[in-house]
Parts: C-alpha cells; sequence; structure tokens
C-alpha cells in the first residue's frame, strides 16, 4: 500500500505533466522531421528554441453537467514511456551472415539493452533460428539495407531508441564501452559516429552508431535509397546513411572517442583472434576498443568477450579500491578517526543510549561474562583459547610495532631489553557489524642491562585493540516473495503423561484463540498431536479432545488429527512426528514443530507464514520461557509482606501498597515459619494462596515473569520439502551416537537453507521442569543445563525466597 503510494505520486504527477507538455506541443505547428534536418552539424550544439513557441491556452468551453463522465476521458497514448517521450538507450541492430550472429547475441545481449538481428532467409541455418529476437527477409534483388530499414520501421525501433548500433555480425562490439559511450554523450542532434572511409562515409565494419535524429532522417527518407546498386551489401548501407543523412562520419563526439581495433591479416596460418588477444591486450587502445573485427570464428567472439569482461572487472576493482582509498582519506578527517572496516562505526561508540554493548571483562585465569545467574567463572575451553590466541596476536603487533614505546620509555624497544610479563586484563564484545572485538592489556617490563640497575624495575603498560572479523557475510540481494495465505500445520509430539497433560491445555488455548477470533479466516491450520508411548486412555482422551476442537473452532479452518507414532525410542520423537506428519500430508506445506508446553498467540502464526520460505529459509522462534511460578509468586508473597512491615513501622507514611489484598494474603501465609524448614516446604507455604493453573492464564511477558531463551531451539517452522531435503544431516549426525537435543544441527553448516532466529513475543512456553539427559552431545548439554536453570527464576526472586528470614519478618 505504502509502496503504491508512494511511486504512484511521482508517476500520476510525470503523467500530468506529459499531458499538459504534449497538449501545449501540439498547438504549435508540427516539426516535421524535414525541418530537423536543417541543423546543420556545424551548428552550434543546444540551440535554445523556445522563444520560437507559442502557447494557446485552449479554453474548453465547460460541458453540460449530464456528461461529465465523458468529459473525463482522455485520449491517452498505450504507455506512459512513449507519452513522456523515455526511450530505450541502445539497440544494437546486427546484419546476421552466420551463426556469428548467434554468438554475439549471447555474448554482448546480456549487457545492453536490446539485440535486434536482421538476416537473409536464404542464410538462416538452425543455430540462427532459434534466436527470438531475428527478423528474416527476402533479398528479392535488393540490398539488405531497403529490407533492414523497413523492418527498423515496422518495428517502430526509431521511435524507442535514443541511440542505434549497426555492425555486420563479423564485427565484436565491446558491450561495456559502448554503454559507457552513449551514456556519456548527448542523443538529441543527427550524428553519425564511428570511423570514416576516404568519402566521408562511415564504416560498416567498424560498427556504426546513429542517434535517434539521425535514425528518424534515415527512415523517414528510406526511399531514397532503393535505388542505390553497389558490389556488396554493407558498402550499400554505408551508402545510403551518407547520402540520407549527409553526416559526415565523425569518431571523436563530445570528448569521447570510437575505438576501432582493425585486425590485420598477419599472413601466418595461426592468425586467428582468439590466439592473438594475449598478445593484442598489451596495448592498451585494445583493452579500450569499441569494435574489433573482421571476427572469423564463434571462438574469436567468445575469447574477446572473456577478455573485455577481465578489463571490466579489473576496472571496477580498481575503482572500488579508488574509492576505499577516498573513504579511507576522508575519515583521517574525522574526529573518531579511520574505521574498520571502512565506512563502519567503530566499535567503541554505543550506537546509541538505550544500546550500550556489554563487555566481558576477561584476565589471564578467570572470565565475568554477561549472565544473570553467575558472575565469574574459570577461564576454560573455547573461551581460554579464544583469548590464548588474541595474546598471542597482540604481543606480535606490540613487539612489531615498537615506535610506540618511543615516548614513554627513554631507549628504544626490542626484544633484548623488553620481557613479556602477562595479560594484565582485558574486554571482549561481539558486534553483528564487525565480529568480535578485544581490548587487551599487556605488561611489559624492562630487562635491566647492568647489574646496578636491578632495583629499577619499571612494568609498562601496552594497551591493544584487536578484531577477530566476520569473513563470511553474504548480502541477501533477493529475498523470495511470500504470500502469508499458506496453509499450516502445527505438529505437537507427545511422549509421557505430562505432555499428555500440557498438550490439553494447548488445545483449550487453541480453541480460545479461534473463538476470540471474529472474521472467519480462510487459511487452513491444521494441528497433528503425534503420539508415542503413552497409554491408551491418554490417546483416546487426546483423541476425543480433537474431535471437540474441530467441530467447535469454526473461525479457522481447523483440521486436526492424531498419529501414532511406531515405538522406536532411539529416534528423536520430534523427527518422528515430523516425518509421519509430512508422510501423511505432503511435503508442499508450512510446518511447524511446537512443544507441548508451547503457548502461542495469533501473531506468531502470521510471522510464521512470513519467515518460512520455501528452499530459501527455515523460522527457529526464541519463545519467550516462563519463570517457575512458585518461585515468582512466593518472591511477590515476601515482597508484599516486607512491604507491609516496613508500612507499619512507618504508621505515619502512606503506603499505597497496603491494600485488602496484602492483609488477606498476610493472614493466609501462616507467618509461624522457621529458618530450618527446606526449600521445598517454604515455597509450598508461601504458595498457599496461588491460585490454582489456568491453562488460559496469559503469560506475562515481562523480565519477572520469564525471559526469551535463546538457547531453546526446540521449535521450528519449515516446509516440508526443506525438511526432507536435509533429513540425511541429522542421519549423519545421529550415527555419530551423541543424542540430541533439537533439530537446530540440521541447518547448521550448509548454504542452502538459510536459518531464522528471531525473538518471538507471540510464542511463549509455559513453565515445566526441564530435564537434561547425561547422554546429551556435550554442546547440547551445556544448552539444556542453561535453560534449565535459567527458567527457574531471576538471580533476585530466587535470592528473595532462599535467603528471606520469615521469622524475622514476622516477628518485627
Ligand atoms: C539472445 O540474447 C538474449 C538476451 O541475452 C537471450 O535472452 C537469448 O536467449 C539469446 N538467444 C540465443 C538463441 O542465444
Ligand atoms: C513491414 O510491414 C509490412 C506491412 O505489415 C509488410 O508488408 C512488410 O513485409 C514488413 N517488412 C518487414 C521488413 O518486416
Ligand atoms: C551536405 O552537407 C554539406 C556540408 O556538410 C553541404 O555543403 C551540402 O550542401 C549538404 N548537401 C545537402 C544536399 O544538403
Ligand atoms: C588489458 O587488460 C588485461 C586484462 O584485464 C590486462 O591483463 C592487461 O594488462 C591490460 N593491458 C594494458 C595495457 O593495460
Amino acid at each position: 500500500m505504502v509502496y503504491g503510494a508512494r511511486t504512484g505520486v511521482p508517476l500520476g504527477l510525470g503523467l500530468l505533466l506529459g499531458l499538459s507538455i504534449t497538449n501545449i506541443l501540439f498547438t504549435v505547428d508540427e516539426i516535421t522531421p524535414q525541418q530537423c534536418s536543417n541543423f546543420d552539424s556545424e551548428q552550434p550544439n543546444y540551440v535554445d528554441n523556445s522563444e520560437h513557441w507559442k502557447v494557446h491556452l485552449e479554453r474548453t468551453i465547460s460541458p453540460p453537467a449530464n456528461s461529465q463522465v465523458q468529459s473525463g476521458k482522455v485520449a491517452r497514448a498505450r504507455f506512459a514511456a512513449t507519452e513522456l517521450g523515455i526511450r530505450e538507450k541502445l539497440i544494437v541492430i546486427v546484419l546476421g551472415q552466420s551463426t556469428l550472429s548467434v554468438a554475439l547475441n549471447t555474448t554482448i545481449g546480456k549487457h545492453v539493452p536490446k539485440v535486434h538481428v536482421f538476416a537473409d532467409i536464404s542464410r538462416i541455418d538452425a543455430d540462427m533460428s532459434a534466436l527470438g529476437n531475428l527478423s528474416p527477409y527476402k533479398p528479392n534483388g535488393q540490398h539488405a539495407h531497403v529490407h533492414i530499414l523497413n523492418g527498423i520501421f515496422n518495428w517502430t525501433y526509431h521511435q524507442n531508441y535514443d541511440w542505434f548500433f549497426i555492425l555486420p555480425d563479423t564485427t565484436y562490439a565491446n558491450p561495456f564501452e559502448l554503454m559507457r559511450f552513449v551514456n556519456s554523450i548527448n542523443w538529441n542532434e543527427p550524428k553519425a559516429i564511428g570511423r570514416s572511409d576516404s568519402e566521408d562515409k562511415c564504416i560498416l565494419q567498424a560498427g556504426i552508431l546513429l542517434s535517434n535524429p539521425a535514425m528518424q532522417l534515415l527512415i523517414q527518407q528510406r526511399h531514397l535509397c532503393n535505388a542505390i546498386v553497389t558490389t556488396s551489401d554493407n558498402t550499400a548501407f554505408e551508402m545510403c546513411i551518407k547520402h540520407v543523412t549527409n553526416l559526415s562520419c565523425v569518431h571523436t563526439y563530445q570528448g569521447h572517442t570510437f575505438q576501432w581495433w582493425q585486425v590485420k591479416e598477419s599472413g601466418e596460418s595461426d592468425s586467428a583472434i582468439h590466439d592473438r588477444v594475449q598478445w593484442f591486450s598489451s596495448s592498451r587502445e585494445f583493452n579500450m576498443s569499441l569494435t574489433v573485427s573482421p571476427l572469423l570464428s564463434e571462438l574469436d567472439v567468445v575469447s574477446l568477450h572473456e577478455h573485455f569482461v577481465h578489463v571490466e572487472i579489473s576496472r571496477i576493482d580498481e575503482e572500488i579500491a579508488k574509492i576505499t582509498e577516498e573513504i579511507e582519506g576522508h575519515s583521517e578527517e574525522i574526529d573518531e578517526g579511520p574505521a574498520w572496516p571502512v565506512g563502519i562505526p567503530s566499535p567503541i561508540k554505543p550506537p546509541n543510549r538505550y544500546q550500550v554493548p556489554i563487555w566481558e571483562y576477561f584476565t589471564e585465569t578467570e572470565i565475568f561474562k554477561n549472565e544473570p545467574n553467575q558472575n565469574v567463572r574459570p577461564l576454560m575451553g573455547n573461551d581460554a583459547l579464544d583469548i590464548r590466541e588474541i595474546v598471542i596476536a597482540a604481543r606480535k603487533k606490540v613487539e612489531e610495532d615498537f615506535e610506540g614505546f618511543d615516548e614513554e620509555i627513554s631507549d628504544r624497544f626490542d626484544k633484548q631489553t623488553m620481557e613479556f610479563v602477562k595479560l594484565r586484563s582485558g574486554y571482549r564484545v561481539f558486534n553483528a557489524l564487525r565480529g568480535m572485538e578485544y581490548v587487551v592489556d599487556l605488561e611489559y617490563k624492562k630487562i635491566p642491562l647492568e647489574e646496578a640497575e636491578l632495583d629499577d624495575e619499571k612494568i609498562i603498560l601496552k594497551r591493544i585493540h584487536l578484531c577477530r572479523p566476520i569473513h563470511h557475510t553474504k548480502l541477501l540481494h533477493e529475498v523470495p516473495y511470500v504470500k502469508e495465505d499458506t496453509d499450516i500445520t502445527l505438529v505437537v509430539p507427545v511422549e509421557s503423561g505430562d505432555h499428555v497433560h500440557a498438550a490439553r491445555s494447548l488445545m483449550v488455548r487453541h480453541l480460545h484463540l479461534c473463538k476470540s477470533e471474529s472474521t472467519v479466516d480462510t487459511r487452513q491450520t491444521r494441528l497433528v498431536i503425534a503420539v508415542r508411548s503413552i497409554t491408551a486412555f491418554s490417546v483416546r482422551e487426546l483423541s476425543d479432545d480433537l474431535m471437540e476442537l474441530k467441530k467447535r473452532c469454526k473461525t479457522w479452518t481447523t483440521d486436526t488429527a492424531l498419529l501414532l507414532l511406531r515405538p522406536n525410542n532411539e529416534l528423536m520423537i520430534e523427527a518422528a512426528a515430523l516425518d509421519e506428519a509430512i508422510d501423511h500430508f505432503g511435503q508442499q506445506m508450512i510446518y511447524v514443530l511446537l512443544t507441548p508446553h508451547a503457548d502461542y498467540q495469533r501473531e506468531f502464526l502470521d510471522r510464521v507464514r512470513i519467515n518460512t520460505i520455501r528452499r530459501f529459509q527455515v523460522f527457529f522462534p526464541i519463545p519467550f520461557a516462563e519463570f517457575n511460578p512458585l518461585i515468582v509468586h512466593a518472591d511477590q508473597v515476601l515482597n508484599k509482606i516486607a512491604a507491609n512491615r516496613d508500612s507499619r513501622n512507618h504508621p505515619n507514611e502512606p503506603n499505597l501498597q497496603q491494600d485488602t489484598a496484602v492483609q488477606a494474603e498476610d493472614h493466609e501465609v501462616s507467618l509461624k515459619l522457621n529458618n530450618r524448614e527446606s526449600l521445598n516446604e517454604r515455597l509450598h507455604r508461601l504458595n498457599v494462596a496461588f491460585p490454582p493453573p489456568d491453562p488460559l492464564k496469559q503469560i506475562k511477558v515481562h523480565k519477572d515473569h520469564g525471559l526469551f531463551d535463546s538457547n531453546d531451539f526446540s521449535m521450528v517452522s519449515l516446509y516440508g520439502s526443506d525438511y526432507l531435503a536435509m533429513r540425511h544431516r541429522f542421519e549423519e549426525k545421529f550415527a555419530e551416537g551423541a543424542k540430541l537435543m533439537d533439530l537446530s544441527s540440521m541447518f547448521l553448516g550448509q548454504n542452502e537453507v538459510h536459518m531464522l532466529r528471531a525473538i518471538e513475543p507471540g510464542l511463549r512456553i509455559r513453565y515445566h521442569p526441564r530435564m537434561c539427559s547425561p547422554d546429551l552431545a556435550t554442546a547440547d548439554l551445556a544448552r539444556c543445563m542453561l535453560s534449565q536453570k535459567q527458567t527457574l527464576g531471576t538471580k533476585a526472586q530466587l535470592a528473595n525466597v532462599v535467603f528471606s528470614n520469615l521469622e524475622e519478618l514476622n516477628n518485627s
């Protein structure tokens, strides 16, 4: 919508402008091409004719009110481009004689707006007839140009292009130079550009570039050429152009020169162009040439094209290098100094005051990570390796680059007099634009040269900034277009009593969601529960619930199904469920794998439809994981008791928190607790007043009620076909022995489908005790444990519950 409006307004304005201009133009005498031909090529450029124009404003008689509808109609040209006089830049017209024209079409066709081939019908072979842009003609005793000019007229090409480049198929045109040439000169005067012969005619062999006014002239008066009779078609065409337009051929125009590389016969047997390209390329002129001729074989075309593509690439590389240098030059003059990578802000400066990056502090033995529940960890594993490498790199940098020390100490730094002591400390942070950033402080000590200096031990501190850059970044130029009308299948695997309970709550919520909807959604949403190793009774319960759901969920086109999985406890239930579901419902659909504890909102399903793209992207949402409600509630109760006590101690201060609810709760929690009770007892006691679990109770997305669990990859949405394409990778991981926690590793380390990982507030996980099997692969186990710990509650809540001295609270 917004895009439509944005393009629509300028387009509409342009149309209006164009309309008024055409109205004005047609009231003036029509300018015929004959008049145009009076422009002499010697005349100064850009004559301003506007003062001779008279503008008649024709006042339309206002029509009677009942004919209003008709008056709104305007005779329109078919295309806005025609109306506004917008043309394509260039057409290349090839006089085809052999399959060389096919080679020309395939090589230069990609780089110019249009190629059109005209060929004598008797010369067209099977290869040529495959060309879509071919116009055959029957000579009937006339020269080729007669038919070609007629053809151009028939196709109205003379009106639709700024420039016309005519060449025989024995000439190669360098499309890059050609485009640069026509883009940097004006087309508004009749011009014939090329290489001239002794009679000032343009030589067709070199290629002839005609401007639009010149071509208009040629087409209007083409009958003048019908009588030309000469030895060859090419000469006849050259004569025709000269005769009709009376233009002398120029090879330099507005500062740009038409370079033709004419290959001389060398007389040797291996004189073919493709053998000599290498040799030619030592000449600068050859690299800049616009046309090369004569070609003898398709191999010539291909090797020339390859060469000129290389020339173009090195030219672009040079330009990039130049721009890079310029940017570096500019950045020297900016306060922050040169940035790396060029043009990207330095890591030290936070993007704004809300997004201050949090650095991790480390020493030689410990690291302080940004974790909610643990401050310091011993430096080991990957972190230790990482920091060891960084220190080595930093030392190398310091010790090579000793100049910096000159000012600080009197003598020159060198390896003989300075000794590395230790890493004092450092910081690191991940920056998604750049990579891992480090700041390290290294301690150096001066080695005393003589005995006397022994106690003069001086520690020198050197601070180094380092970056471990991201090497493989890829810009996504084109993301496939997605529509939001896809059907989706929600797959919920169930394999225990807890799961059954959770899945039934999930169905209650699903029903609630679709009942709260007022409009009918025609997209299909299917809910599939895949069960394994649960009791027959539970199966029946689930199946009854599903039937009920299907019956009552009217606003969503809901289908439901219960899949019974084969009892194979080896295979993860998630994979087994997806296998079975895709087998049942086909590959051309989005499958959303959910845990039974999932609690989704409608927006989540919409985002699934946008974020899941066939053969391009799978979506692993980061869900909001609910904290243990018992701990959250206990913390709230304790806070209320504390607030109550405070207000009792300071009765003069008004306390808004002291309401009746608090008093009631205060009363219910029997406060005769003692310090020696177990944590469970304490939790239990504090939760006496806790309301019974309600599947419909909303989980608040708030930091005190849960967290976005970035370790959780349990839920994914993908196309069935993408899953099957990656299934073998899962098989391979599986064969390695270790158990996997989820399907994420299936999509890691491959280039075919992207993984989208994004925070998803519309997807929550109800609290449930997480089990981490010790058989899990190391990384998975670590993730599982983190999830397990972090989803209990915040550090403050846990501390409050564990350390609050209830008795003291009570007595005071
Ligand atoms: C001719 O060139 C056009 C444009 O690049 C291309 O689409 C077409 O396939 C080419 N035709 C042949 C027969 O190669
Ligand atoms: C141009 O069009 C006319 C009439 O449609 C037709 O007779 C003639 O053969 C065409 N000429 C060419 C070269 O296509
Ligand atoms: C052709 O141009 C030349 C000068 O460029 C001029 O002298 C001559 O009169 C022109 N011929 C015609 C027929 O316009
Ligand atoms: C011409 O271009 C080729 C390919 O880029 C390059 O190797 C060669 O050095 C260039 N010649 C000159 C004279 O610049």
